[in-house]
């Protein structure tokens, strides 16, 4: 059954921190986007005349800030892959006022989580005066971004809270594959029709609730490997690469353990410098292809003194694995690997003593640029 997620009731109830109420509430937001946005028989629901526009374009140009812009990194994979359209990811502080060169028929999709983001309104205000058609994907209705783009999609995830945006991620996912869907079918895309995400999306939702209710196994990594550390690395390649990204945005932002997300093969060509003994580092193993070449940058950094945190995907497991993920197919990986990132940050911040809602510097929806 569908929880049912009461805009009004941003009560934390029994919780300590927000945070960790909204990691717990993702396979419900899960099951109720795949039931407003899904048919019965697993066919998108969308406004047509979004399906039809994006249609229409010959390169989608996805941009927004922080945790948003991680999302649309994962969101390029579901774009290029369900509807063969030519995708690019970009930061809307950067994109402003250095505009790329663009397509003949270019589409902007915007992703913002409070609709407000002053760095991604700049794009759209651009993106208006030269008359491209626009998409705001926000969790927040009538809000600022919303407003001013020609169309809008809700996250549906229910308010959130905590500073550290943690289902409004995987909500940007979920919204970001369903419209892949529903532009490839279109456009008679194969992989398009052939993707069965009704059932990876209730798989994302399993395997979303068997991660949380084992979270006391992130409580301990958190304490035994992360929190004296100063610093920490997330490696991966393909979309665990974009995964590392948002992993480590996760643990800096709420732990204050200076981390960075690195291309497993980039680690070599400079930053393996900084391993010493015991520096944590989280390796995430989802794509067969590269599996095994990741496994020999995980044992670089071994040899060279690292604890190494291995998060793999079920086929890919190996004894020794810290974390074996639950089923899903390598597309949708991103919605299980975030998890265990999320639960690690959440444990380093709040073992650590700190408000693990509320870092320091930190705003929940930044109105300047
Ligand atoms: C702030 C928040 C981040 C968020 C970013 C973009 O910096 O602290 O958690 O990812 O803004 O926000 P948006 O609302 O546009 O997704």
């Amino acid at each position: 059954h569908v929880l049912d997620i009461d805009p009004n009731a941003a009560s934390k109830g029994t919780y300590e921190f927000y945070m960790l109420k909204e990691i717990d509430e993702q396979p419900g937001v899960m099951r109720k986007l795949s039931q407003d946005y899904l048919d019965v028989n697993g066919e998108p629901v969308l406004d047509q005349k979004i399906v039809d526009a994006v249609s229409e374009a010959d390169r989608l140009y996805i941009y927004a800030a922080g945790t948003s812009y991680n999302a649309g990194l994962v969101g390029k994979e579901f774009f290029e892959k369900l509807t063969g359209i030519p995708t690019e990811v970009g930061l809307a502080s950067e994109v402003g006022y250095h505009f790329p060169m663009l397509s003949k028929k270019p589409f902007f999709i915007f992703l913002t989580q409070s609709g407000e983001t002053a760095d991604s309104r700049v794009v759209l205000k651009e993106a208006n005066k030269r008359g491209i058609p626009s998409l705001t994907l926000t969790n927040v209705q009538g809000s600022t971004l919303s407003r001013e783009a020609d169309y809008t999609i809700l996250l549906e995830a229910g308010p959130e809270i905590a500073v550290a945006s943690t289902k409004a991620y995987t909500a940007q996912l979920a919204v970001q594959v369903i419209l892949a869907k529903a532009v490839g079918e279109k456009l008679g895309v194969k992989a398009a029709k052939d993707f069965p995400l009704k059932k990876q999306l209730a798989l994302a939702a399993e395997g979303m609730q068997q991660i949380v209710d084992g979270k006391a196994k992130f409580d301990e990594l958190a304490s035994d490997y992360l929190i004296k550390s100063r610093n920490a690395f997330y490696i991966g390649r393909g979309i665990d690469y974009a995964v590392s990204l948002e992993g480590a945005l996760k643990l800096k932002e709420v732990s204050y353990i200076q981390t960075e997300g690195f291309a497993a093969a980039e680690l070599k060509h400079g930053t393996i410098s900084l391993i010493e003994k015991g520096t944590p580092v989280i390796a995430l193993i989802n794509d067969p292809v590269t599996a095994e070449l990741t496994r020999g940058n995980i044992r670089e950094v071994e040899s060279r003194g690292a604890h190494v945190i291995s998060i793999v995907s079920h086929d890919l497991a190996q004894a020794g694995d810290t974390v074996v993920l639950p089923k899903i197919d390598y597309l949708m990986s991103a919605f299980l690997t975030v998890v265990p990132a999320q639960l690690l940050a959440y444990f380093a911040s709040k073992n650590k003593g700190l408000d693990v809602d509320k870092p320091r510097n930190l705003a929940k929806s930044v109105t300047v640029e």
